[in-house]
């Protein structure tokens, strides 16, 4: 049997491309939102078991900003699913103390999505175990254009010296301000890319492909990615302890 983790080693954030529910679908001769559905079903479950193992930050690549260019139907069909979560899940995230943080052109949105993110932002507002980073319309080139926005504006305004801007004036620009970086990085299925997700955040982070379909990824392998993760030396670029 595996050892315990060890709680002083856990990844702060963790962040997950989840990757493969088409595919999942697919070799089971089901339709595509059958395999979101069941991508759905393995989100509340991880969602869970970050808060169990007292995981600070949890961040989802639910909704890229290059999705948008899928089929409408399969586009409403995940809009509908996600509206469905946030009902169901509200009451679980309030009583596990977690607070749900959308990231990305939430805007874009359509407006019954919004409200039921709205609902569930206000109701876990004041959490404070987990934040459960959910990525809709997400892009981290978008995201940084935002930032240097942001600095620029504020540059022009007099309000920032732009020979002041720090790598902390740039975090705390970003979605994730205010939380710690990306430590550890999954991605389902198979596929070794980034796919535009959290660019900066993940500069130091441990990352870890797996060939499960995401509707297949359940505790136990998340729990052996953590064990792994925990063997890991992280240098973050200096050399190695004695
Ligand atoms: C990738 O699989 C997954 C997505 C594009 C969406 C992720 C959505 C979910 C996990 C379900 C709904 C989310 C929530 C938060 C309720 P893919 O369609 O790219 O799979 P493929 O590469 O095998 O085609």
């Amino acid at each position: 049997m595996r050892n315990e983790l060890d709680p002083d080693r856990m990844p702060k954030h963790v962040a997950i491309i989840m990757d493969g529910n088409g595919r999942w679908a697919k070799k089971r001769l089901l339709n595509r939102i059958n395999g979101h559905e069941k991508g759905a079903d393995a989100v509340r479950t991880i969602v869970q078991t970050a808060r169990k193992l007292d995981i600070a930050a949890l961040t989802l690549y639910a909704f890229s900003t290059e999705n948008w260019q899928r089929p409408q139907p399969e586009i409403s069909g995940l809009m509908l699913l996600l509206r469905r979560f946030l009902s169901s899940e509200r009451q679980t995230l309030v009583d596990n103390e977690i607070r749900l943080n959308p990231i990305g052109q939430i805007d874009r949105l359509p407006q019954a999505v919004r409200e039921n993110l709205e609902a569930v932002m206000e109701a876990t507002a004041n959490n404070q175990r987990m934040i459960l980073n959910l990525a809709l319309s997400y892009g981290a080139r978008a995201e940084i254009v935002e930032m240097v926005k942001q600095i620029a504006a504020k540059a022009r305004t007099g309000a920032l010296d732009p020979a002041a801007i720090t790598t902390e004036t740039v975090a705390d620009h970003l979605y994730t301000r205010g939380m710690p970086d990306v430590d550890l990085l999954i991605r389902t299925s198979g596929e070794m890319r980034i796919s535009n997700f959290l660019l900066w955040q993940i500069a130091y982070a441990e990352i870890f492909f797996t060939p499960t379909l995401w509707p297949d990824f359940g505790e136990e392998e998340f729990v052996a990615i953590l064990h792994d993760y925990q063997h890991r030396e992280r240098r973050f670029g200096a050399i190695p302890s004695t």
